[in-house]
């Protein structure tokens, strides 16, 4: 696992902007993987100034959002399809009809997730996975104690995750606690993955995926098995780790090594 620790959530969101760019431009047609929240926005924001810039296009790419909100139909306000629509797809030149997620609104959800898998897998994998990471160290809405080779399936939220996810609904708004989500296992197949993180209700959650015991309690250790993941943190979120002097370290013999290819090794 490779831990890139920035000064600042905006540094952070550039360095991981730089790898999608990286993957882009090497590959226009890659598949991506993408994540909702918070965390992505000033990610996402880079990419839309750089794509109306002409720095970088979306125009061949695919995308497979990590999950959806189970029973929120694709116009939902709530729904993560909504939520991507206006973050990202909208403002950039992605073919929308490329852009997946589970279909949440299925009358028959495991058959859902089954089809999400096989869509997953016709389209070849996932090239590059954008995650986030809740305070309990889920991934997608792979919740503690989900099995670390799950795949596709509902999930039922955790009260952390429901009242985390408290502040995007209104109060007296039906907020789902139950999901659709890419599993643990499905997450591990992309070629590479990227996990940003930033903010003090993050520390402890990072300190347990990169130097905890991969276990189910924190679903994102299960990223220590992975051959290309990199983590990248603003300070706020490195602020438990036992030794980020080291992560910096090996960051600035990387840069002098390979200017320009920032988070390749892990
Ligand atoms: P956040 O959510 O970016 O809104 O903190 C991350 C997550 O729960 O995966």
């Amino acid at each position: 696992m490779r831990v890139v620790i920035k000064d600042t959530p905006a540094e952070a969101a550039r360095y991981a902007a730089d790898v999608f760019t990286r993957q882009l431009l090497g590959q226009p047609g890659s598949v991506l993987g993408l994540a909702t929240g918070s965390t992505p926005l000033l990610l996402y924001e880079e990419l839309i100034e750089r794509c109306r810039l002409g720095a970088l296009s979306f125009r061949e790419a695919s995308t497979f959002n990590l999950d959806e909100y189970l029973g929120l139909g694709a116009t939902h306000p709530q729904s993560y399809r909504y939520f991507m629509d206006q973050a990202l797809f909208d403002r950039i030149d992605i073919d929308k009809t490329r852009t997946h997620f589970p279909d949440a609104a299925s009358p028959d959800p495991q058959k859902a997730a089954r089809d999400y898998e096989r869509c997953l897998r016709d389209a070849g994998g996932v090239d590059l996975q954008l995650l986030g990471i809740g305070a309990n160290g889920h991934i997608g809405f792979n919740e503690p104690y989900s099995s670390l080779g799950s795949r596709t399936r509902v999930k039922t939220l955790t009260a952390q995750t429901v009242a985390d996810n408290a502040r995007f609904f209104s109060e007296d708004e039906f907020q789902p606690q139950l999901a659709l989500t890419m599993g643990i296992g499905t997450i591990l197949e992309a070629r590479r993955i990227v996990l940003l993180a930033t903010g003090p209700a993050k520390a402890s959650a990072i300190k347990q995926s990169v130097e905890g015991p991969i276990t189910a309690k924190c679903p994102a250790s299960a990223l220590q098995l992975h051959p290309a993941a990199t983590v990248i943190l603003d300070i706020e979120a490195a602020g438990a780790l036992e030794d980020p002097a080291l992560f910096r370290h090996i960051e600035k013999q990387d840069q002098a090594l390979s200017p320009s290819a920032n988070g390749v090794a892990s």
